[in-house]
């Protein structure tokens, strides 16, 4: 069974206690997502979960076969065209050249980027197209589990919808699980299976909210009938009220 499990996990910067004792765990086909105000260590703890910092106290043990990450600002490589920084995951774990490029520009079409755009360089691409390469980068590499970043904060509210449309037909298709890290209620009740509140402080979480409605019949209605109900939790009035300094 493909699973990611967080136990005990303690985090310092310095002398700065980041995170306290973090604990949770991901199953296959879940979406989890990690909501709380910005500062509270969330960053820090995806960056554990995916390997890319060191656990200095407690276990992340991961089991999913493959993994991709997509960050809150697109980090493309700025002497690679679209299609090669679309496809530079698929090259770098050994396949073939010529596939790869193919597989990058069907990606490119399905996100939305014209044939236009393929041999650009990200200096000429507007910042929700880079997004869009971003996306695309992680998802050619068909992972089996995803690691997002707030990766729709930037982004225009068109834009958003269509990338998370993208994502909600993966997730009731079964071919992905997701760890999700947001500071945006809504996004994260839009998106998740179960939602874990981060307060910050150091960063410790405070409440788990479980959704049993299928991501793709949420509607409009459902994301904001939700929130307002969450909003009258004292955990989550607590926690954001940092957000308003
Ligand atoms: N490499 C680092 N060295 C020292 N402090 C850091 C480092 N990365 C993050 N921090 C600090 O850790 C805290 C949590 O940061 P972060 O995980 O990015 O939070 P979030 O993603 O919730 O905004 C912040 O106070 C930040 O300044
Ligand atoms: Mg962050």
């Amino acid at each position: 069974m493909e699973r990611l499990e967080v136990k005990r996990v303690n985090h310092r910067f310095g002398f700065t206690e980041i995170l306290k004792n973090i604990n949770f765990s991901l199953n296959k086909g879940e979406v989890l997502s990690i909501v709380g105000p910005s500062g509270g260590g969330k960053t820090t703890l995806l960056h554990l979960c995916a390997n890319i910092l060191d656990v200095q106290e407690g276990n992340i043990t991961n089991t999913f076969a493959s993994s991709a990450f997509a960050f809150q600002e697109a980090r493309l490589l700025p002497w690679k065209n679209t299609i090669d920084n679309i496809a530079l995951g698929l090259i770098a774990r050994g396949e073939n050249r010529r596939q790869s490029i193919q597989k990058a520009q069907e990606i490119a079409l399905k996100f939305g980027l014209t044939e236009d755009d393929f041999d650009k360089f990200p200096k000429d691409l507007s910042g929700g197209m880079k997004q869009r390469v971003s996306f695309a980068r992680a998802l050619v590499l068909k992972p089996s589990l995803l690691f997002l970043d707030e990766p729709f904060s930037a982004l225009d509210i068109g834009l958003k919808k269509e990338l998370q449309a993208i994502l909600i037909k993966m997730i009731a298709n079964k071919e992905i699980s997701i760890l999700f890290i947001t500071h945006d209620l809504m996004e994260a009740i839009r998106l998740s299976d179960v939602m874990l509140l981060l307060k910050a402080d150091p960063g410790h979480i405070v409440k788990e909210f479980r959704f049993d409605v299928a991501q793709n019949k949420r509607d409009d209605r459902y994301v904001y009938g939700k929130s307002a109900e969450i909003l009258q939790d004292e955990e989550i009035i607590n926690t954001f009220e940092l957000e308003l300094k």
